[in-house]
């Protein structure tokens, strides 16, 4: 024992001591430290890398040097020749111990790394994907030992990984041989969930790709991902090439009940688009690394109850109409080729589980991202679409609706409405004094009341006005007392701005008077009512089952809620209170979800464990939703208290005669 060695490793703390001379990586290995390796100590993968602390550790009795390590030999120095080593990095597979020392495991070392998201408030990303890649050596053949060259590769694999192989793909044993011998008997093999081949390369090979998809009935979204590192690659998007059978995932499903077999071409369609959207994300980040379509093992995907069902070849006219009922709700693994795809015939393709028939993979996927089920906090996550989906818990329950928005909130029956694309308006502010508007079109950073911005919009126009525009030019005509707690218009503005117009019967607001004019009419406001109630009644009908009166957090999630500023979502009562600082907009959580699926095999698990506990509230069927809807027709509320706004927003005074002159209003001050 006189010549063995003490070693402590960070940030784990485990400990051991080990005989002079042996490598870092074994020593991590045998403690079980997460430290990375693809070619199994060879000096190419460069995932070892380690360092070693310099001073005394009184804790442990020792004193650690960077002399304890050896020195820097020929593999190690090819390595940092080739790729580069950082100062003081060693690769742990080279450097071996030579005396007492603390090895610090960076984080783009652990097997187990973080991955980075933008979001601070986001649940962190614990890389553990379901495919890992190993580089062997393997014995070449012997007439006196007659073994099959795939017997021998498992026992490879066993010995230098302590793998117990069960099973391999047809598709691995075709390109075997070849793979064997053009690798000179070192190969590098892609093994899925530890136990099964997936894929095989000559030599050692340093890329397993994944990508996560979000098959949305507009755009079809995803982000290719390296497996090993957990980076993604590139993130591109398209458009859903199924809204030449229909717009809405209704008049989609009703084209497939009137065209009996259509569901098969309206499949193909969506398959098609996925994988050339997979193709075209490698191209993308084939200009900065080296990738192909063949190194994609793993793809996840989400969506819709409907999207869901034609990605997989389901029927989903059963989603049509009541009782909703799904084909399955369970997560379903298939393979790349029985989809018809070419790329890579043995990839997997993990269709995350719906909720409910309303409620789909996309939400379960919403849920993995922000967590929900693992807070104190009672969290409201809303994907507000032509259904807004709505889930409510915490980590002691967790309930899901969905509650029939209808398309306003994405600018259809707006006058004036339209998607979300350069010129149209997405910010407004209206001077209440003047009722002067100015505003912020998408394609310029200008407000329409700075120098410039004419010149700036020559090219893209101001068109419409996009579902974050409506939201907030309503929100700021209810501030500016341009219309009341109802909704309804106040005729008296037509003598303080000529903005404000008598238009038939009723009244109207001039937004713009450019080419084409804008207006928000009546109707409008009355179509954002009606959906901004349906939101606010489902939440509130969820609310009611919990037996809770506020939330602690909510998040909007989805497209349009990432474009959403908060605080007018909730002046316009689409939303219950909340302190302001715990609302936040998710943005694209289900693509977010589906690469932490991507990303860590246990999130599948928890996933389906998850939605089976998932309380289903069917909001179509709940004798309250009624009362919910009428009450929340008024700004933001008929009765419900706003306080938390109330402290954030002057609020105009509440239960004033709709008649009630706005010049004799009195207003909440700022708390
Ligand atoms: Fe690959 Fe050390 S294990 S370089």
């Amino acid at each position: 024992m006189a010549d063995n060695r003490f070693v402590v490793f960070t940030p784990s703390g485990k400990r051991g001591s080990f005989p002079n001379g042996t490598a870092v990586l074994d020593a991590a290995r045998a403690l079980g430290v997460d430290l990375d390796s693809v070619c199994g100590g060879r000096g190419l993968c460069g995932r070892c890398q380690i360092l070693a602390s310099e001073g005394e550790f009184a804790k442990h009795g020792i004193t650690s040097t960077t002399a304890n390590l050896t020195d820097v030999g020929e593999t190690e120095r090819k390595y940092a020749d080739r790729r580069g080593l950082k100062p003081k990095h060693r690769l742990g597979c080279q450097a071996c111990i030579q005396g007492d020392l603390v090895i610090d495991v960076p984080p783009e070392s652990q097997v187990h790394k973080q991955v980075v998201r933008k979001r601070a408030e986001a649940r962190p990303i614990t890389l553990d994907p379901v495919v890992h890649l190993h580089t062997v050596d393997v014995t070449e053949p012997d007439m006196h030992d007659p073994t099959g060259d795939w017997q021998r590769v498992r026992v490879a694999l066993e010995d230098q990984w302590d793998l117990a192989i069960d099973g391999v793909d047809n598709s691995v044993l075709h390109r075997l041989q070849k793979t064997l011998r053009d690798g000179d008997w070192t190969v590098t093999v892609a093994v899925r969930q530890g136990h099964h081949a997936v894929g095989i390369y000559p030599g050692y090979h340093a890329r397993a790709l994944g990508i996560a998809v979000d098959v949305g009935s507009t755009t079809i979204a995803g982000h290719l991902c390296d497996l090993t590192t957990g980076d993604v690659l590139a993130s591109v998007g398209r458009m859903n090439p199924q809204i030449r059978f229909g717009e809405d995932l209704m008049s989609r499903v009703s084209y497939i009940m009137m065209h009996p077999g259509a569901e098969n071409e309206l499949t193909d369609t969506v398959r098609e688009a996925v994988e050339n959207l997979a193709t075209e994300a490698v191209k993308e980040a084939a200009k900065k690394a080296e990738v192909a379509v063949a190194d994609i093992h793993e793809v996840t995907v989400v969506g819709n109850p409907v999207m869901h069902h034609l990605f997989l070849g389901l029927d989903p006219t059963e989603l049509g109409g009541a009782p909703f009922a799904l084909a399955t709700d369970a997560a379903i693994t298939t393979r790349a080729d029985e989809l018809g795809w070419s790329f890579n015939s043995g990839a997997r393709v993990y269709t995350l589980p719906c909720i409910a028939g309303h409620v789909g993979a996309d939400t379960a996927a919403v849920i993995l991202s922000e967590a929900p089920h693992t807070m104190d906090a009672m969290t409201l996550i809303v994907d507000v679409g032509t259904n807004a989906e709505i889930v409510l818990g915490n980590k002691e329950r967790l309930l899901a609706a969905s509650s029939p928005t209808g398309p306003a909130f994405e600018g259809a029956q707006i006058s004036c409405g339209q998607r979300a694309a350069p010129g149209a308006i997405e910010r407004v502010r209206i001077d209440r004094e003047t009722l002067e508007p100015r505003f912020k079109v998408i394609g310029c950073d200008l407000w329409s009341d700075e120098d410039g911005f004419a010149e700036a919009v020559a090219g893209i126009g101001i068109n419409g006005v996009c579902g974050s525009g409506i939201i907030e030019v309503i929100a700021e005509m209810y501030l500016a007392g341009i219309i009341d707690q109802d909704g309804a218009f106040n005729g008296t503005m037509t003598r303080t701005s000529a903005r404000v117009q008598e238009t038939g019967r009723s009244f109207s607001y001039l937004l713009h008077a450019g080419e084409p004019e804008l207006r928000i009419y009546q109707t409008d406001v009355r179509a954002i009512q009606l959906a901004k109630a349906a939101l606010y009644a489902g939440a509130r009908l969820l609310m009611d089952r919990m037996g809770v009166d506020r939330v602690d957090r909510i998040v909007l999630a989805g497209a349009f809620g990432s474009q959403i500023d908060v605080t007018y979502a909730m002046v316009l009562g689409m939303i219950p209170d909340c302190d302001l600082v715990h609302v936040s907009s998710a943005g694209n959580a289900a693509g977010t979800g589906a690469r932490i699926a991507l990303l860590n095999n246990d999130a599948r698990r928890e996933i389906e464990d998850l939605v089976r506990r998932v309380e289903k509230i069917e909001t179509a069927v709940e004798p309250n939703f009624q009362d919910h809807f009428v009450a929340a027709m008024a700004v933001p509320h008929k009765t419900a208290p706003y306080p938390n706004l109330a402290n954030a927003v002057d609020l105009p005074a509440r239960s004033q005669p709709a008649s009630d002159s706005p010049g004799r209003r009195r207003r909440r001050k700022r708390g």
